[in-house]
């Protein structure tokens, strides 16, 4: 399968996802790097590895819908079966999703459906919460609510701060995606038309 990695920043999850397609038998591998962010630290690390980069700067479009279609031409180009969302800090159009419907995957750093948005560590530690976690789910056209496909679970420590417990989430996000990466690549488990999860096997 022909993954394109949507990133904003430092890219450790796309990272990972290079990392884990590079085993002889892991079932997908990454064709480009797609970024809204010239700036993303994760783009010279594609680059060091020969991943073909992209980027589309907001900024430079007159609105949504015009920096939409210029990532989708590209897209088309690429012709890619699966796109991952990794650190990508921009909420997609739902013709977009469509356009890729059931086949665009999103990593967020809590346990869904806690917390979604923004500053889920902080959220996590006001709660009282006793475990942390991250989720890799299908990106449907609400904001981190799409179908779950893999969670990871840590414990929260009494004297954790947001950038503790960040640290210790994004270790297992990285071994995370990419199991989810796997089972979506591989057909084990894949998002029917009514947004349930269907899994083929017991993995
Ligand atoms: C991570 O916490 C990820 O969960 C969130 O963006 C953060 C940075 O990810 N989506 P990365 O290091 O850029 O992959």
């Amino acid at each position: 399968k022909r993954v394109v990695v949507f990133i904003s920043g430092g890219g450790s999850n796309m990272m990972a996802l290079l990392a884990a397609t590079e085993a002889a038998d892991f079932p997908a591998e990454i064709v480009g790097v797609i970024s809204d962010k010239a700036s993303a630290g994760g783009l010279a690390k594609a680059e060091a590895k020969g991943i073909p980069t992209f980027v589309f700067e907001r900024k430079f479009y007159a609105g949504k819908a015009e920096h939409e279609a210029a990532v989708l031409a590209k897209l088309g180009e690429i012709a890619p079966d699966l796109i991952c969302l990794a650190g990508y800090m921009r909420l997609l159009s739902a013709d977009f999703i469509r356009s890729y419907e059931g086949r665009i995957l999103n990593i967020h750093p809590s346990l869904l459906p806690l917390f979604p948005g923004l500053h889920t560590h902080q959220r996590a530690i006001d709660a009282g919460m006793k475990v942390a976690g991250c989720t890799v789910h299908f990106v449907t056209e609400g904001m981190d609510e799409g179908p779950v496909i893999a969670q990871s679970v840590v414990p929260v420590l009494i004297d954790d701060t947001p950038e503790t417990l960040a640290a210790r989430v994004l270790t297992v996000e990285h071994q995370t995606y990419a199991a989810a990466l796997k089972l979506v690549a591989s057909g084990k488990v894949s998002m029917r038309g009514d947004g349930s999860v269907e899994r083929l096997s017991s993995e």
